[in-house]
């Protein structure tokens, strides 16, 4: 019944590997199919606006906290509550000393590793129902106000691109390498 059955095991493997090579072969050399057109470079620009840890490629710009507080209070506070404090979401502002303990709560203030990171962050997913639509000030505005709201600037800094990376966030040296992956990316993501 089986017309497999009389195939000898070393015929087997040996069709399989022929079947397998033009698939090795196509993707060491990245396979075209015909469809689409390379992008532009405005467009990877448009894309390309992770920042990393260390600041890189930040644009200039400055923001106050007061403008981040008018900005917050009407983008994000319906979300995150007026004070940040607020559960329903995401809580944004305390939890201190909070992470080793039974119940950590995980906040800018006492979870996040990088100023860099959480600017970036802002940029690319903030405000949630229209993102990347920030002008580079309002970025830096709105993060000035996450900031102040967690102790780490004052309430009259000017945040700027010089500023920000010089930022030192409270659980900077509280992650560590991912033993899951290639020790490079830390536990809850490598750029928070
Ligand atoms: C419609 C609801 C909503 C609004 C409005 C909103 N957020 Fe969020 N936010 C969320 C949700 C849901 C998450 C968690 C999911 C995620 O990471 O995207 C989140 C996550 C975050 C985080 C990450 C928290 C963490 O520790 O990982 C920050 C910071 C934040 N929001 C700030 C803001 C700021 C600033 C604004 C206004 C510019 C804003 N959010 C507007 C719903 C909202």
């Amino acid at each position: 019944m089986c017309t497999y059955s009389r195939v000898s095991p070393l015929a087997a493997v040996a069709v399989l590997t022929l079947m397998a090579l033009p698939v090795l072969v196509a993707s060491a050399q990245l396979p075209t199919y015909g469809v689409g057109r390379a992008p532009a470079a405005e467009e990877i620009a448009a894309w390309d606006l992770t920042i990393p840890p260390d600041g890189e490629g930040l644009p200039a710009g400055s923001g106050t906290v007061a403008m981040g507080k008018a900005l917050y209070l009407e983008r994000c506070a319906s979300c995150h509550g007026d004070d940040g404090l607020d559960k329903k979401y995401y809580r944004l502002v305390g939890g201190r000393g909070t992470l080793a303990t039974a119940k950590p709560v995980p906040t800018v203030g006492s979870f996040w590793q990088y100023a860099t990171t959480l600017w970036s962050y802002m940029r690319r997913s903030k405000p949630i129902d229209e993102p990347g639509s920030f002008s580079t000030d309002q970025v830096y505005a709105v993060t000035a106000y996450l900031l102040y709201m967690n102790d780490i600037i004052g309430k009259n800094d000017v945040l700027d691109e010089k500023m920000l990376v010089r930022i030192r966030m409270l659980n900077r040296d509280g992650y560590v390498p991912d033993p899951r992956s290639d020790g490079n990316s830390s536990w809850a993501g490598a750029y928070r």
